[in-house]
């Protein structure tokens, strides 16, 4: 294996997956409701973003994930594109509403015939399919019973994942959650977020069972695959004080128990972090007795999602932590994406040796790394072969980040794999459609799609 100096950081722009070693896996990443479209064709039930893109206000020009990348029937030319670009590996997620419309009981054939078609079209390109089971995407019936908030939804997702592990073959790396931080903060405290659930008895409970649930799948997915990989993926970002003060240190510290520690810790066998927060006592209401034990669970491998760093003040309007990110503009940082999130590469250097300092981690992948910025294609007219995007902000953020990465596990953190997000732009949540985080440039209209500089220079890099 070339070894890169490190010493040379400026030099990034000389960086090659072969620094990385041959094993590592490189890919790109996505999720079902921000690209496959056909929200309700071949049998799908509604998920809560399909009911929640549609309240008025929620998402930014009112976008919603009705055609999206419309991915549920370009995937093949998708994925060719995907083999033309050299990339070797793709995480992409399953909508259990296909699977089951109406989140349990009736099973829809043509929801898994289309993931099994989609494997298949994968290993025809060469290209390993990774499945997450959860981004997100709860069927809308049941929200309606209660959703992450009853206690009802740890069995109900058992079965969707013995299901679907059941029954899709050839896939070697499973994933239970992406990032429960954000679905369960976002999503039913803050109310931002699809089901736009808020407060602080809502969150608990959901936590809680969110953590029930993604041991319980970990435990399904490992005995219906005992041959593939079993692992779940945990947001994790690098967070500062800002200013030396008291109050902003304790404010800095309760966000980062709630987002960086409250979901992967009990799973280690470490219980809820009550110390840093003691509002976490509560969740000794919805504890069962055998609950301590079936929250825990060792994965095959932790997938860590990070992007950006937060500096954190004291905020007495934000329930439970009473903290608030100071955004990057505002801290008038050197560079800055669109999401208004600093580009600060040293924060995944950080956070993977953090996560890789708790003891039973011994296989990470960076499951999501990337950057949203205004890119602007230039078009070439009626050839659209030589239609270019610009958009060399996003190489400069990839490099700058995979240098750190690799920094780490030259280090000895036990770094597997990086994914980037994402494949293609997509439908970005409460954003909508005006942030894009692709490789791939999607002009939504015409669902024509570009390969910008920053694709070219991945298919480069993967291929040296
Ligand atoms: C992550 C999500 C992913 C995408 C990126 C930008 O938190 O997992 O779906 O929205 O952020």
């Amino acid at each position: 294996m070339e070894k890169y100096n490190l010493n040379y950081p400026n030099a990034y722009h000389e960086l090659k997956s072969s620094h990385f070693g041959n094993d590592f896996k490189f890919g790109v990443a996505t999720a079902a409701y921000q690209v496959e479209g056909a929200y309700m064709d071949d049998g799908k039930g509604l998920s809560i973003w399909d009911d929640f893109v549609r309240k008025k206000g929620k998402i930014k020009n009112g976008g919603q994930g009705n055609i999206a990348c419309d991915f549920y029937y370009r995937y093949p030319q998708d994925l060719q594109l995907m083999h033309q670009m050299g990339i070797k590996n793709f995480r992409f997620s399953i909508a259990w509403p296909r699977i089951f419309p109406e989140g349990f009981g009736a099973i829809n054939p043509k929801g898994i015939e289309f993931y099994q078609r989609l494997i298949d079209e994968c290993l025809k390109w060469e290209i390993t399919p990774w499945i997450t089971l959860y981004h997100w995407d709860l069927p809308k019936r049941l929200e309606e019973l209660g959703g992450w908030s009853d206690r009802m939804i740890i069995n109900r997702f058992g079965e969707y994942v013995d299901y679907v592990t059941g029954k899709l073959q050839n896939v070697p790396h499973w994933m239970i959650f992406n990032e429960p931080t954000s679905f369960i903060s976002l999503g039913y405290l803050l109310g931002i977020h699809a089901p736009g659930k808020r407060g602080i008895f809502n969150f608990l409970k959901a936590s809680h069972h969110a953590n029930l649930a993604m041991a319980l799948g970990g435990r399904i997915a490992k005995a219906n695959q005992p041959n593939s990989e079993v692992g779940t993926t945990f947001f994790m970002v690098d967070v500062h004080p800002y200013g030396n003060t008291i109050q902003h240190q304790k404010a800095a510290e309760r966000f980062d128990t709630i987002v960086n520690r409250l979901y992967i810790e009990p799973s280690l066998g470490l219980g809820y972090p009550k110390d840093s927060l003691p509002i976490l006592e509560r969740m000794e209401k919805y504890m069962l007795p055998d609950d301590p034990k079936n929250i825990q669970h060792k994965f095959d491998f932790i997938g860590l999602q990070n992007y950006t760093r937060e500096i954190i003040r004291h905020n007495i309007i934000i329930p439970i932590i009473w903290a608030k990110p100071v955004f990057a503009q505002k801290r008038k940082v050197e560079k800055i994406t669109t999401m208004n999130w600093e580009v600060y590469p040293e924060g995944i250097y950080h956070t993977l040796h953090r996560l890789a300092a708790y003891k039973g981690i011994d296989k990470i992948y960076i499951t999501e790394n990337g950057a949203s910025f205004d890119d602007q294609p230039i078009y070439a007219g009626a050839d659209a072969i030589d239609d270019i995007v610009n958009d060399v902000d996003r190489i400069d953020y990839l490099q700058s980040y995979l240098v750190q990465v690799l920094r780490a596990k030259q280090e000895g953190i036990p770094v597997k794999g990086y994914f980037v997000w994402s494949f293609m732009d997509n439908f970005e949540w409460a954003e909508g459609f005006t942030k894009r985080f692709g490789l791939v440039y999607v002009d939504y209209p015409s669902q024509r799609r570009i390969v910008k500089e920053s694709g070219k220079w991945f298919s480069r890099f993967l291929r040296e």
